[in-house]
């Protein structure tokens, strides 16, 4: 969508829905791909997670809220886990962070990644065993290096000299090896948005493998010798379905490999292949199960480590949104519904863009349903927006819900999991909603609601 600064053109309109989007012959229906496992219609036509009525959540918690379904996070860690038994599982935490959600992956065994002091404080405050965390970022200060040496995280991704110049001296200062890769930019495009594809060169992220600086960054730290150099790590883009990225991405990061291998004597013995793993926003989307990506991914280095004669190295994948996207809801309540005299209905809820940034900035697709209740009404293409003041403050784009949508009525919006809580924002001074997680029928606050006085309690001056 093209937006100028008032949101969407104005003559941009298409009130018939993109062609993927069909009226659904049960407008009550729940697609199953697209909800956390344990919810349901149940028998009074309100959703309920794990057992627990949506009507039961909004009377507790209020609305908007992120309703978390404990089982099915659970369960997509152990699938992950199963799938991937002898490499490591790094969940990216930045897709959604709090310390329930540190303790969860921790008891199911993942290893966890973060990429800012913020994200290291969360984890290490819930017990996240510092061995098992990662440590991302292009900018990385030199006090945030200095924490993550302090608490011995595992292993540090460099992204640039500067850093390594950084890390070398705070890890002399202090007699210590930290463990680290190297981030390869391997110039692979992913086929997402622009803004979440990050592995063509022209980017902030990581050593540009054509250009010679990612070989040169290898080298510099085995001169060196004061960090001790595990692997390479390539992370090709967002919401990928394809793994012929992953081979290219692949390919060229072994053959890197091999290259430091010729040059150097040594055989590094890791390999992280990032995440991206796509997830079902809406009925057009497909993804594979891990048990599919553990074949393919290994498939394709085996097959690029016999062509390179190199020893397969143990290897490493990072998804984020795949675990956590996939097992949360947001409950929104419906403030008011606008018929423009049949070019569209705008359904507004009580949260937006400050809760779910995902649609204004990168064009998201999510899906949505009347949840309160069940409705014999027609389905209506409907255009679900938020309270802002932006025109583009719109959390779903084109959905079909009951022609009697009304103030009062609860909607759900589903794969909110990731990058909406932690993305969000106080745009319009809104507090940002809290998250609750249910489980066995019970629910359990995990992140507060913020409060006005939050707000103000920001507000100094
Ligand atoms: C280095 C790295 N690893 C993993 C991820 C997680 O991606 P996703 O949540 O799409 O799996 C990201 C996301 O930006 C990333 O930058």
């Amino acid at each position: 969508m093209r937006a100028h600064e008032a949101g969407a053109l104005h003559a941009d309109i298409n009130n018939q829905g993109p062609a993927w989007l069909r009226a659904p012959a049960d407008v009550n229906a729940l697609v199953p791909a697209l909800w956390p496992r344990s919810v349901t219609r149940g028998a009074d036509g309100a959703v309920a997670v794990a057992g627990l009525s949506v009507r039961d959540i909004a009377a507790e918690f209020g609305t908007p809220v992120y309703v978390l379904d404990e089982a099915d996070l659970r369960s997509r860690c152990r699938d992950f886990r199963a799938a991937f038994p002898t490499e490591d599982v790094f969940y990216a935490g930045k897709a959604f962070l709090c310390r329930a959600v540190v303790r969860m992956i921790a008891e199911e065994g993942l290893h966890l990644d973060v990429c800012t002091g913020g994200e290291l404080a969360t984890a290490l405050s819930a017990g996240m065993p510092p061995e098992r965390i990662g440590f991302h970022g292009n900018n990385k200060s030199v006090a945030e290096l200095g924490r993550a040496l302090d608490a011995g995280v595992g292993r540090i991704i460099v992204d640039s000299f500067t850093e390594i110049d950084r890390l070398t001296a705070l890890a002399r200062e202090r007699g210590v090896r930290p463990r680290v890769l190297v981030r390869v930019t391997v110039g692979v495009e992913a086929h997402t948005h622009e803004f979440i594809a990050t592995a063509h060169e022209d980017q902030k992220f990581g050593f540009s493998l054509a250009g010679g600086a990612a070989a040169n960054a290898a080298f510099k730290i085995l001169d060196e010798g004061v960090l001790e150099l595990r692997g390479l790590h390539s992370h090709i883009g967002s919401q990928i379905f394809d793994a012929s990225g992953f081979e290219v991405s692949a390919r060229r990061v072994l053959a890197l490999q091999a290259q430091i291998r010729d040059a150097r004597g040594v055989e590094l013995p890791e390999l992280d292949l990032g995440g991206g793993f796509g997830i079902a926003y809406t009925t057009q989307d497909d993804p594979a199960t891990p048990q599919d990506l553990a074949k393919r991914l290994r498939k394709i280095v085996d097959s690029e480590c016999a062509a390179e004669n190199l020893a397969v190295p143990h290897l490493s994948i990072e998804p984020g949104r795949a675990i956590v996207g996939p097992a949360v809801f947001t409950l929104y309540e419906v403030g008011t519904v606008k018929d423009l005299d049949g070019l569209r209905t705008y359904v507004s809820v009580d949260g937006g863009m400050s809760d779910n940034i995902r649609t204004a900035l990168y064009d998201a697709s999510y899906s949505a349903t009347l949840a309160s209740r069940a409705s014999t009404a027609q389905p209506l293409l409907a255009r679900v927006v938020g309270k802002h003041c932006e025109s583009g403050d719109i959390v779903v784009k084109d959905e079909f819900l009951p022609a009697d949508v009304q103030p009062g009525d609860l909607v759900a919006v589903p794969g909110t999991g990731a990058y909406c809580r932690s993305m969000a924002s106080n745009y319009n001074h809104v507090p940002r909603p809290p998250v609750v997680a249910v489980r066995d029928g019970q629910a359990r606050l995990i992140v507060r609601r913020e409060t006005e006085d939050d707000l103000l309690a920001l507000d100094v001056g």
